[in-house]
């Protein structure tokens, strides 16, 4: 997730992409860059200047004083890392030739057209996805195309992924070519100048009149209008709109909390952490080149803290019933204590958000020591627990600013499926069959998370019928436990109500002994084999007056007997529901403490990231 902003106008474009960039740091914040160039070509050699450097947009404007980039086109771009360490040749824009590009998206089939490219002579100075269009809009011009728009309409017939693309070119000094699929891009409309950006939030400051690109459309933008047409050319007339929100309400894109945009968020990072990791060819997943052999594996042990553990539960589950490898789950605060029991067959598997996390960090450091293989699954590209890791494996939920970790949850869940199938398919115990089931129901998931995430009035209902409660008790099953535990701690680290996740099946050993009118209880019942189980647990609940909501999946006919208030949630395969079955209970968190009136986004003694023991 990145951001991006262009400018065409009679100013200087530098400190308008600087403003715009430092509204956008949010989206991303590994790496800056401006590309600038002065139509008249009273400055400049005619060629634009290109200025970016790794870290944040300080060190971008530091750079800017000793490079200055004068002129009146131009683009900016900040940076959240995914395929391409944060580096200065990583960093955008992109050249090749008399090309200049900047990119908020993924580029799924980005190997094979730099090998293609390659071939016909290209040379690339990154690792990046995004230096390979710049290359192939150049050798559209090169060909023979002679403007802008035309060459980058060729160029996107060629790549597959999300995208949302700004181009430049030295030929044409006052042009500014965008397009866009599935990543965000608006255009803002001025007097003699006019705008391009990722959202409202970099532009705001200067005009209040917009156009949301849609799916599947370029625009191309000089100082006298926008024009606007479909990948194939044909026209689109598109009305503009008028933002009323204010700076701070664009930055949520218009959620009340970055929390509230995060969960809605989810879809987009299912979709994105999944780009390039499916292949349905082979009914297999590739995880960026990370070659894993099952045969040194005995043993797999994941490592983590607070949620990040909790999705390493679920991780057992599918590892274990999917590839049939043993596994263990460890708080990472506890493991290097116990001084542990490892060896060269063990794989370690640090899952962490931040990738920065002390006790995580700290507890590879042991594990390394007794000569583990240790895989990172983090958010954060080349943080700390990665760089310690032998192998990392990517998700691609984009810089997550609430402190309460959603979309990095529900992506953490998807790179442990993704890893229990890859191990599955080589230690033989996933068959072929089953595996392509598992990656086609995987590619829906998106659009029933978004059914789930549009749901939130009922959550909010639910949340005023009991957010007064003093306690609220979770229960669930197999993978739905560990869910369980997650939806308590969202709901006691947002609302400061005291929550507790339970194995359902615990129930009668205790804590049963809790329960009465006053306690209000989620149960977590989706459709599966633990369902009779769970409704029995649900009876005895309600046999002592305590209030049930249970989370099923659509259809289910049977449950609103034996629940006060059900949520229902879409069918899919036992080993996605989770991804399912979270999402309300987010929301309910959310809102009950809406209701409350805590601080949602940095709840009290919080911090997002734990860099402390
Ligand atoms: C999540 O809602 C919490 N804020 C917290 O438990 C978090 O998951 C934990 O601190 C681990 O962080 P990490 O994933 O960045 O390592």
């Amino acid at each position: 997730m990145c951001g991006i902003i262009g400018y065409v106008g009679g100013r200087q474009a530098t400190p308008i992409l600087i403003s715009g960039l430092r509204r956008l740091e949010y989206r991303g914040y590994d790496s800056a860059g401006v590309s600038v160039i002065d139509p008249s070509g009273v400055t400049g050699d005619g060629r634009a200047r290109v200025v970016r450097c790794r870290g944040k947009l300080a060190a971008l404007e530091d750079k800017l004083t000793k490079e200055p980039a004068p002129g009146t086109t131009g683009m900016g771009h900040t940076r959240w890392a995914t395929h391409g360490r944060p580096s200065d040749e990583n960093s955008h824009p992109h050249r090749a030739g008399s090309i200049t590009v900047i990119h908020n998206g993924i580029i799924e089939n980005h190997l094979a057209l730099r090998a293609e490219l390659a071939a016909s002579g290209a040379h690339f100075s990154s690792e990046t996805d995004t230096e390979i269009f710049a290359h192939l809009v150049e050798r559209a011009v090169q060909s023979g195309t002679t403007d802008l728009t035309t060459a980058v309409r060729r160029s996107l017939a060629k790549v597959r992924g999300s995208f949302a693309f700004v181009v430049m070119s030295d030929k044409e000094p006052g042009t500014l070519v965008a397009a866009k699929n599935s990543s965000p891009l608006v255009v803002g409309l001025g007097d003699g100048e006019n705008y391009v950006a990722s959202d409202v939030t970099a532009i705001l400051s200067e005009t209040r009149r917009v156009i949301f690109v849609d799916e599947g459309e370029m625009v191309t933008v000089t100082r006298q209008g926008v024009q606007i047409t479909d990948f194939d050319g044909k026209p689109r007339v598109r009305e503009p709109k008028t933002i009323t929100w204010s700076a701070v309400q664009a930055e949520k894109g218009g959620y009340k909390h970055y929390m509230l945009k995060e969960i809605h968020e989810q879809p987009r990072a299912v979709a994105d952490t999944l780009v390039g990791r499916v292949d349905l060819e082979h009914d297999d997943v590739l995880l960026d080149g990370i070659d894993l052999d099952p045969e040194r594996i005995k043993r797999i042990v994941f490592i983590a803290c607070g949620t990040s553990y909790h999705a390493s539960l679920v991780g057992e589950f599918l590892v274990e019933s999917l590839a049939r490898i043993p596994v263990e789950v460890d708080l990472a605060s506890e493991f290097r204590y116990r001084d542990p029991i490892l060896g060269r067959g063990d794989l370690v598997v640090a899952v962490s958000q931040s990738g920065e996390t002390l006790d995580t960090m700290e507890a590879i450091r042991e594990a390394k020591k007794k000569g583990a293989q240790i895989l990172a699954i983090s958010n954060v590209v080349e943080s700390s627990i990665p760089r310690l890791s032998d192998h990392a494996f990517y998700t691609h939920a984009g810089p997550e600013i609430g402190v309460a970790s959603t979309k990095a949850f529900t992506t953490q869940l998807i790179a442990t499926v993704l890893l229990a199938i890859y191990l599955g398919r080589r230690t033989g115990a996933l068959p072929r069959e089953r595996a392509r089931e598992l990656l086609a129901e995987l590619l829906q998931l998106p659009n029933k998370m978004r059914d789930v995430v549009e749901s939130g009035a009922q959550l909010q209902v639910l949340a005023r019928r009991y957010g007064h409660s003093h306690g609220f008790l979770f229960l669930g099953r197999g993978a739905q436990y560990p869910i369980a535990l997650e939806g308590a701690l969202k709901l006691k680290e947002l609302s400061y109500i005291h929550a507790e996740g339970y194995a359902a099946g615990e129930m009668k050993h205790g804590p049963i002994a809790l329960i009465d009118e006053t306690l209000p209880v989620v149960v977590l019942a989706p459709r599966g084999p633990n369902y009779d189980k769970v409704v029995s647990n649900l009876a005895e609940v309600r046999a002592r007056q305590g209030k049930v909501l249970a989370v099923a999946t659509k259809g289910d006919a049977e449950i609103g007997g034996h629940a006060d208030d059900v949520i229902l949630v879409p069918d899919s395969a036992l080993e996605l529901q989770p991804v399912l079955t979270v999402l309300p209970l987010q929301l309910l968190a959310y809102y009950v403490a809406d209701f409350k009136g805590t601080d949602i986004d940095q709840p009290r003694n919080l911090a997002k990231s734990v860099t402390v023991e």
